[in-house]
């Protein structure tokens, strides 16, 4: 389905019925990461997956872009979809720091927080000289490029050899977004701020799920969020690295199921 949002055709999945559940998808990626949880959850909630500006079927338009345009972009299609009740906000890794500014920017649309493979803290110097190394490989020799240089971290170790239908649809997945969201993501995510200081002023009811081999965010990073995040729970997935909704469906679906039956309605 397709709708238009703040000046671009926006490509989404919207499956079930009952509490909104909006998902946000990372970097390079698109909303076919989160199929298992359109096809498993939207028992419980009407799951909603959009892809950000740049990405997947949604219209490629050119940078600049910010995690705060990104949760823009979300507050005006939850009006064009005539969302009004709270919703539950779940992102991964680069989602994770869209949920972060759509929280600063729209608290009262929000009833609770699940946030996956992700970290509060912003990019360190050499974080940052990485997203030009990748921003000048982009430019130099396309999305390809960069799919390749990204997935060998996506999944945990294990899936290489053991897992390879897997492996060709994270590489079909990375290989969905366009050169303008390539560049706009990279830009975005160098110069995203510091979520430290937003975590203690969350007040809603926080989900953290991490994979315990992600090998691109280390499981330290949820568990410094969690210290910093009042009365949150954080789930660890066995089996799992930085694209666990996938690579470990049944329980990241069970954990989010549980928590919205006792959790996000607290
Ligand atoms: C993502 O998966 O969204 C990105 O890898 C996040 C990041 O690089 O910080």
């Amino acid at each position: 389905m397709q709708v238009t949002v703040n000046g671009f055709s926006m490509a989404y999945s919207d499956a079930g019925q009952g509490p909104p559940l909006l998902l946000v998808h990372g970097f390079p990626l698109n909303r076919q990461l989160w199929q298992p949880q359109l096809d498993g959850l939207s028992e419980v909630a009407r799951v909603i997956a959009p892809d950000l500006r740049g990405h997947g079927d949604s219209q490629a338009i050119p940078g600049p872009y910010s995690m705060d345009l990104f949760a823009d972009d979300l507050n005006l299609f939850l009006d064009a979809l005539g969302i009004h009740e709270k919703i539950v906000l779940c992102g991964l890794s680069m989602g994770g720091y869209v949920v972060f500014a759509f929280y600063r920017k729209y608290p009262h649309r929000l009833r609770g927080l699940i946030l996956t493979a992700t970290r509060a803290a912003a990019d360190t110097p050499e974080g940052r000289l990485a997203r030009d190394q990748m921003t000048a490989l982009a430019r130099e020799k396309g999305v390809p490029a960069i799919s390749e240089s990204m997935l060998p971290k996506l999944l945990a170790p294990q899936a290489y050899p053991n897992r390879p239908d897997l492996v060709e649809q994270v590489r079909s997945i990375t290989l969905g977004v366009s050169l303008e969201g390539v560049l706009g993501d990279l830009a975005a995510l160098k110069d995203r701020p510091d979520s430290t200081p937003t975590l203690a002023q969350i007040d809603v009811p926080t989900l953290l799920l991490h994979g315990a081999d992600d090998q691109i965010i280390p499981l330290s990073e949820a568990q410094a969020m969690q210290a910093g995040l009042r009365g949150s729970k954080l789930v660890v997935l066995p089996e799992a690295g930085h694209l666990l909704g996938l690579e470990n469906a049944n329980v990241f679906n069970e954990a989010v199921r549980h928590y919205l039956k006792a959790g996000s309605s607290t």
